[in-house]
């Protein structure tokens, strides 16, 4: 019989939103955890060093679309949830290799579903009630907004213009059928930009700050008033925990931080903590070093969330401000320049030459 104390099953804990769900887990509800992970370059175990030994915690190196792998962990384990992020999740990765996308977060997604699906099927029926599937996207599926539009609701079509987008959209999709169609209990989450410690440096907020603090350009793609809706990261895994409690199978519920910012405001603001933590930085002010480049191909214009529905039916509203948010995230990373450096040797190097060179 699953219990509270059942473990959870989930899926891409070693990345940036999954690192912090699984800290927070440890630090709030507490109860057994498996953390299946491939550990693609984006995937990190220095992340969840404070957890590792905690009784509890398991860690499985291996791929979501590996059935016998995923069919043998539920065997095993018998979690009461499957919290599901392992994805490929870079817009500009998936410009130049989109086939990934589409293996991981299409074709991954449908062996999680029909490995929940065999599992969730062979449990009695007041485990089945309990069981959740807990699928983690993005706000991205919606597609852009224009200035005037209002923010994203759940009930908005979807128009992804990424590969990215629109893996994460199908992905949504096979959710959504797998729980119409053979009635999984599953619930939706589709969350803004998240920022915070232990984010890749391909993503908008880590890349700058690693540039300024070496003095180098700061990329702008195109006008850089493109618009994106920030959250605090550990905002988005609180968010997850009450919805895996609270939330309503067959629901989706939009996550964000009612904070629209361009990207231009949010660098300046990169550049001013840096301006203020790093008084006798030689790259002073750090504003100076944004640079236009050319734009990314498709680029959203305008991400906004509507959150209502979350802060209504699932009582999660963002305790932190984009200030406060931000100034943990400058900290953070000043104070941690041996995981930037680690993750940034190798591979990356070729990641900046393809991306940025040609620009
Ligand atoms: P990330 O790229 O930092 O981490 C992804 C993790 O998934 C990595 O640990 C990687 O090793 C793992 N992974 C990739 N392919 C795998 C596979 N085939 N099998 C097992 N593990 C695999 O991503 P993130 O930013 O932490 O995003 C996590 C989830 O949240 C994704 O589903 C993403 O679409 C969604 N999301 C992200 C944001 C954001 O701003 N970053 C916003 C909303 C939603
Ligand atoms: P990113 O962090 O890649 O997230 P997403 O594309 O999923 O929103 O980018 C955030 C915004 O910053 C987006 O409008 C693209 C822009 N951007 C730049 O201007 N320069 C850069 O070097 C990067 C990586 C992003």
């Amino acid at each position: 019989m699953l219990t509270k104390d059942s473990p959870l099953l989930v899926t891409g804990g070693a990345g940036f939103i999954g690192s912090h769900f699984v800290l927070d887990w440890f630090a709030t509800a507490g109860t057994p955890l498996v953390n299946l992970d491939k550990l693609t370059y984006a995937g990190n175990l220095r992340n969840l060093g404070s957890v590792a030994h905690k009784p509890g915690y398991t860690f499985v190196r291996g791929d979501i679309r590996d059935r016998e792998l995923v069919d043998g962990l539920l065997h095993t384990h018998r979690p009461r949830a499957i919290v599901h992020l392992a994805a490929e999740s870079h817009v500009d990765r998936s410009l130049m290799g989109p086939g990934e996308f589409l293996d991981t977060n299409v074709h991954g997604t449908f062996v999680m579903l029909e490995a929940a699906r065999a599992y969730w099927q062979e449990l009695e029926a007041v485990d089945q009630e309990q069981f959740r599937f807990l699928h983690v996207s993005t706000d991205e599926v919606y597609g852009s907004l224009k200035p005037g539009d209002a923010p994203f609701e759940e009930t908005f079509a979807f128009r992804p213009n990424s590969p990215y987008a629109a893996s994460k959209a199908a992905s949504d999709m096979l959710v959504r059928a797998w729980h119409k169609s053979y009635g999984l209990p599953t619930v939706v989450t589709n969350c803004s930009n998240n920022y915070g410690p232990m984010q890749f440096p391909e993503k908008l907020l880590p890349l700058v700050l690693n540039r300024a603090i070496h003095g180098e350009p700061l990329p702008i793609y195109g006008d850089g008033m493109q618009v994106r809706d920030w959250l605090y990261v550990g905002d988005h895994a609180a968010a997850l925990r009450v919805a895996l409690e609270r939330g309503k199978p067959g629901e989706t519920y939009n996550i964000g931080g009612w904070n629209e910012q361009t990207n231009l405001d949010t660098v300046t603001m990169l550049c001013a903590l840096l301006d203020e933590f790093l008084p006798d930085s030689p790259h002073r002010p750090h504003a100076r070093l944004m640079t236009s480049v050319a734009d990314r191909p498709g680029h959203d214009r305008r991400y906004a969330i509507n959150a209502t529905k979350a802060e209504r039916e699932l009582g999660w509203r963002p305790a932190e401000t984009f200030e406060t948010g931000l100034r943990k995230t400058v900290r953070w990373y000043l104070d941690n320049q041996a995981w930037v450096e680690e993750v940034t040797s190798g591979a990356y190097r070729e990641w900046m030459e393809t991306n940025y060179a040609g620009r």
